[in-house]
């Protein structure tokens, strides 16, 4: 009679010294073996956990030997007797108490050896893992992570449906939005020559829903970005996107907070304060150099352009004869910042854009505070000032950067980042959540000569601001929040623009001429003519949102199938090229430059 697997009474990891005496059934795979010689030892592992097998010789003489032949990861099932462990118990282990003496087994599924052993799976190359991602996935580690997301998602779910929203599908075949990336594009076949573009974000579909009358919107969705991917970017990721009508800026804060502090508190039992912390961006590049500061340490960026006068350094004084700035950040008790960490640090910085690092190092000489190596000599004059400014005290090292505002903003934050990994000053276990509000409108951005959207073209001004618009548009604040999560941006939203004179007038602050509003916008543009309510929302990474919460490194490891640094699946080899009939299909002729290298 064959094991019935299809009437489990337990799952492996459930078992424990109250069960023992009874008859049970178990499945799943064999995750290690100890042949003791007349007895054999099997881990059999499901995605509870392990529960030992035992395989005595002198009860079932066919099970035993099978058992001394199975490979790693075999999938078998056993009936079998729940037994103590005698003076065998392991402690560290949840099953530590038990072992399952087997009666009867099946195997349903014998494994060939495996590209990478699964305990030793954080030596296997990340592209091998990938590749076998579904043997990634019987590992706990990674089980936990999409428990984990699975967790997280179902208490969003929860909490928007608890308070009204409404789950509304938007679609995939679409038309472009700009969010700042480049779009993934599907040809049509039944419209030769013509393309959809998969969503960088429903942002446009949530807002016609709000003009729709639906009131409170909210859907976890994927959407699709061609930029070029970091660690904590991926070309299809998932948010959790919302909008609710007849809101202002603090509606939408507030369900938001209430959202976090829910998920936090039910999956990970954290307590987030109440309300979150806010801090306007200015403040946040003034302090940390970042709209999206990481607040869970010191080592704040300190302005002493004023002293800096006083020095006789050119760097200094290019700086300020340009109108610049001088700040510096201080590395408290540095001993453990070498001379090759600031010699590393400042091609870094070079490498994007700086002209170099000034530093110098706070000693004592004769029992008077000095300065010692670097620039030194230069800052001396203003020593007794620029310790008293900054608190440097004697063991720190001064970090020092001239330049335009935006410049030491981007520099000073590198090596604020760097230091803070360097000294190991992150404490643990810390959750720092907090909005960031009051943006810029627009930035003029240099290369493209025009001014672009700080976050994107459909985010409502400051209304003290708007006579700003015509005359000095880098002043206009927005009506945005970000929210920050030790240092990442989590979530990104805005109250939006509801009224079509204003959004025109947008877009043409923009470049967008009319024409091209008109072939790009209007169906937004006609929406906004015909009864818009006052609307705002927000949307959150759920993918970064996970990563943090579960401690993982990388965006791939929360993301079940994720792509690789180069775009691709290593699992499917997703992208692939396709049958030259397919692209004939669609009226597609590759240029020569693009043809993929021949099949092997
Ligand atoms: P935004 O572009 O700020 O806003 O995106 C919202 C959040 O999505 C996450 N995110 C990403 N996660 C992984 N990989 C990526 N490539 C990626 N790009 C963005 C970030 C970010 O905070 N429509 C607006 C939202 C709104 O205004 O309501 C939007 O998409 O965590």
């Amino acid at each position: 009679m064959a094991v019935p697997y299809n009437r489990r009474t337990h799952y492996c990891g459930e078992l424990r010294a109250s069960h023992i005496g009874q008859e049970v059934v178990l499945a799943g795979w064999a995750a290690a073996r100890r042949d003791h010689g007349g007895v054999v030892f099997v881990d059999l592992r499901d995605h509870t956990g392990f529960s030992q097998l035992r395989f005595n010789s002198d009860l079932n003489r066919t099970a035993y030997e099978a058992a001394q032949r199975f490979h790693h990861e075999d999938v078998i099932a056993i009936t079998g007797t729940v037994a103590g462990r005698g003076d065998q118990v392991n402690p560290r282990i949840p099953t530590g108490e038990i072992e399952v003496i087997v009666k009867q087994l099946d195997v349903l599924s014998p494994a060939d050896p495996l590209p990478f052993q699964l305990v030793e799976a954080d030596q296997a190359a990340e592209e091998v893992r990938l590749q076998y991602r579904f043997l990634d996935f019987r590992r706990p580690e990674i089980q936990r992570v999409f428990r984990l997301r699975h967790q997280v998602a179902h208490a969003i779910r929860n909490y928007f449906h608890e308070h009204g929203f409404v789950e509304i599908e938007t679609p995939f075949l679409t038309k472009s939005t700009p969010e700042g990336a480049r779009d993934y594009l599907v040809p049509s076949r039944v419209q030769p020559g013509s393309f959809y573009a998969l969503p960088q974000s429903p942002q446009l579909f949530k807002q016609l829903c709000m003009i729709g009358g639906f009131d409170r919107y909210a859907q976890i969705v994927r959407c699709f970005r061609d930029e070029d991917l970091r660690a904590d970017r991926q070309p299809e990721f998932t948010q959790l996107d919302m909008e609710m009508a007849f809101v202002q800026r603090d509606d939408v804060m507030n369900m938001v907070e209430g959202c976090v502090r829910r998920v936090f508190k039910d999956t990970i039992g954290v307590d987030l304060p109440n309300p979150l912390p806010r801090m306007t961006e200015h403040e946040a590049m003034e302090r940390f150099g970042i709209d999206r500061p990481d607040t869970r340490y010191d080592m704040e960026l300190q302005d002493i352009t004023d002293l800096a006068r006083q020095v006789d350094f050119a760097p200094f004084k290019d700086a300020l004869a340009a109108g610049g700035i001088v700040k510096c950040v201080v590395a408290k008790k540095a001993d453990k910042i070498t001379r090759k960490f600031i010699d590393t640090l400042t091609e870094d910085l070079r490498g994007i854009g700086a002209a170099g690092l000034p530093v110098t190092k706070v000693a004592t000489e004769a029992g008077q505070v000095s300065f010692a190596t670097g620039i030194a000599k230069y800052v001396t004059p203003i020593r007794d000032a620029l310790c008293a400014r900054v608190g440097a005290e004697p063991g720190d090292i001064i970090f020092f950067m001239p330049g335009r505002f935006a410049d030491v903003c981007k520099y000073l934050y590198t090596v604020r980042t760097r230091l803070a990994t360097a000294l190991d000053v992150i404490p643990p276990n810390r959750w720092n959540m907090l909005w960031i509000v009051d943006f810029p409108l627009v930035t003029f951005d240099d290369q493209e000569q025009r001014w672009v959207s700080t976050h994107h073209p459909f985010t409502a001004p400051l209304d003290e601001d708007v006579p700003l618009l015509d005359t000095d548009p880098g002043r206009v604040r927005d009506q945005a929040y970000d929210l920050v999560l030790n240092g990442s941006e989590i979530a990104g939203g805005s109250i939006r623009i509801h009224r079509r004179d204003v959004q025109q007038k947008i877009f043409s602050l923009l470049g967008i001429s009319p024409e091209e509003a008109h072939a790009k916008f209007e169906f937004l543009l006609e929406a906004l003519r015909l009864g818009a309510p006052p609307h705002g929302g927000i949307a959150f990474g759920l993918d970064r949102w996970v990563m943090l919460m579960s401690g993982a490194e990388s965006l791939r490891d929360v993301i079940a199938f994720p792509k690789t640094q180069r775009a691709t699946c290593p699992l499917t080899g997703a992208p692939t090229p396709v049958a030259a009939a397919q692209l004939n299909e669609l009226g597609l002729l590759l240029k020569p430059s693009a043809q993929p290298p021949p099949q092997a």
